[in-house]
């Protein structure tokens, strides 16, 4: 394969011996020029400077005349203000990297070792309602794990519920004491929320409700039928709920296991810490000190004998290495979370297993929703669905102004309305906190996922125009043939022969955010050169070539809208 990164090894390689440098370094170095029309790579002669005892400029004059030498006819360079500038010769290079990105396992990576990824995504809680944290973990886990998958690894996405802790001898009292049966029926996870910010008002004067939610708590951890039942109650009404909400996601999940799948799974655990010798009493806790590492110490057993949040992600962490054999944990889960997966991964390695390298928390920032119409009362938690639906009718709208006879006017609505919503978190840098704007989430102009569908809904309009059109002879009798590689298409060229490198950072860097910009850049790229080259009436000469570059370019934006989960519209 001919890509973007074999030029620059075969560039490294003619600089090699001229240079006396590993060709490794060689790659590293080699920089972008600021504009094409300078050329496709810059090799910087500043740091040969002291060996050679030259300056840049004397280097870079040298080097430029035996780099002739050899790469003639395939590259040529030029000489500037210390760099050497290097060009391919784009009428040999082009129909290599054309044929490259038409292969069929052009998208696909091979890893060198490939590995099993399990995914901690997601993650809600049980009668509670979904947090936007909840929304950026889904959405930012859904595609990592396609881009694991399209980088050749095994992901397994795994939806680790908050279903079991104290919270529910509250919820239950509440439940029990202040629910209205007709609400409930109506909108259990709206009725729960009501009752349970309700028990934390009455608390405040009447702390034998504590009492009461500790006592229910108790009867839950002990298998009591009836603290049971009502536990199974709220779970089923919750599953159902967030079933509604990953389907219009369109996520799914390998695995479901709620933190209650790890009850039996802890005084193994807390066992094994204490034969490690690792627990210490603290003011009545049992804890595993982490001085050493400049970190407060992990509580493992709360003084009444309790376990907590860090002990089952011990647990949990434990049986997805053990039993689900995953050679890398990968928890999506918000920033607030750091120093807890730290002491996690901490203990991990305190117990002898190394591989706790292999354990990443990937945070996230913040997102806050400036539509005052989307958060509840408390202002705090905003409502998922009604965001959802506000785009989508949004979107209706815009649609009914710009492209009021478009068929399935209503499915694409909801696929540039949810797209979106998915574009605005994913184009961020993940750990940035975001200030999301339907408004401009929205706008068909700027870093927008309607701006990138619509140049792929361009390029389907260009290409089934093109293919109805007969060529025009007088073009081909009169007209010069024009140049097909001009700078915006062969930097628009580069640019798609750079996927699989674009992927595999993206992979390393578990970055959503670098294939929303390159997914962003595909667009722009394309619309300069659709400015300034004709596609359905060019030259019959450099046609095809411009009718392959578009469609490959076409091919590229919905691959890579689909990793980020995202509809690619062939009309909108
Ligand atoms: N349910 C937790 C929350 O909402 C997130 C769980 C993340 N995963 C984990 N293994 N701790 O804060």
């Amino acid at each position: 394969m001919i890509t973007m990164y074999s030029l620059k090894q075969q560039a490294a390689a003619w600089l090699q011996p001229l240079t006396k440098l590993s060709a490794q370094h060689i790659i590293s170095m080699l920089e972008v020029p600021p504009s094409s029309a300078l050329g496709d790579l810059a090799f910087p002669c500043f740091t040969l400077a002291k060996s050679w005892r030259l300056a840049p400029q004397q280097i870079a004059a040298e080097l430029c005349e035996s780099f002739h030498t050899v790469a003639q006819p395939y590259a040529s360079a030029a000489a500037t203000g210390g760099y050497i500038n290097l060009a391919w010769n784009r009428k040999y290079y082009a129909p290599l990297l054309l044929d490259t990105i038409a292969l069929p396992d052009y998208a696909q990576l091979q890893p060198a070792q490939k590995q099993r990824i399990i995914i901690d995504m997601s993650s809600p809680n049980i009668a509670k309602p979904f947090g936007v944290g909840h929304l950026r973990s889904t959405v930012i886990g859904a595609a990592l794990y396609r881009m694991y998958a399209a980088a050749g690894h095994e992901p397994i996405s795994v939806n680790h519920i908050g279903d079991w802790g104290t919270q529910f001898g509250k919820q239950i009292v509440a439940h029990l004491r202040w629910s209205d049966s007709e609400q409930a029926a109506a909108d259990p996870i709206g009725e729960a929320l009501r009752v349970y910010i309700k028990f934390h008002e009455e608390a405040e004067t009447k702390p034998e409700l504590e009492d009461e939610a500790r006592d229910w708590f108790r009867r839950l951890e002990q298998g009591d039928e009836e603290a049971l039942e009502l536990w199974r109650y709220f779970v089923k009404v919750s599953m159902e709920k967030l079933d509604l909400i990953y389907e219009r996601l369109g996520v799914q999940f390998d695995e479901v296991l709620g933190e209650s799948f790890y009850n039996d799974k802890m005084p193994a655990v807390v066992e094994q810490l204490s034969a490690l010798g690792l627990l210490e009493e603290s003011q009545g806790a049992q804890v595993v000190r982490l001085d050493e590492l400049d970190l407060p110490p992990c509580l493992i057993l709360k003084s009444d004998g309790t376990t907590i949040y860090p002990t089952r992600d011990l647990a949990t962490a434990l049986y997805r290495r053990n039993v689900m054999k995953g050679d890398r944990l990968v928890y999506v889960v918000g920033g607030e979370q750091t120093l807890h997966f730290r002491q996690v991964f901490a203990v991990l390695h305190k117990m002898g297993y190394d591989w706790a390298n292999d354990c990443d928390h990937v945070a996230f920032g913040l997102m806050r929703i400036n539509g005052k119409k989307m958060s509840t009362r408390k202002g705090k938690v905003v409502l998922l669905e009604q965001l959802i639906d506000e785009a989508i009718a949004r979107a209706a709208h815009i649609i009914a102004e710009k492209n009021p006879t478009l068929p399935d006017r209503e499915q694409v609505a909801q696929q540039i309305g949810m797209g979106a919503i998915l574009f605005s978190d994913l184009k961020n840098a993940r750990q940035n906190e975001i200030d999301f704007s339907l408004e401009e989430a929205l706008s068909f102009e700027g870093e927008t996922g309607p701006y990138v569908q619509y140049a792929h809904a361009r390029i389907c309009s260009i290409l089934s125009k093109a293919g109805a059109v007969t060529d025009d002879p007088a073009i081909a009798q009169n007209e010069p043939v024009p140049e097909m590689w001009s700078d915006s298409a062969w930097e628009l060229l580069g640019h798609l022969s750079s996927y699989r490198e674009v992927l595999g950072r993206a992979v390393q860097l578990q970055e959503p955010s670098v294939m929303a910009r390159y997914a962003l850049q595909t667009a722009r790229l394309f619309n300069q050169w659709y400015s300034r080259d004709r596609i359905i009436d060019a030259h019959p000469q450099v046609k095809p070539d411009r009718l392959a570059l578009a469609k490959w370019t076409g091919a590229t934006l919905e691959r890579t809208l689909k990793l980020l989960g995202m509809a690619a519209p062939q009309e909108m």
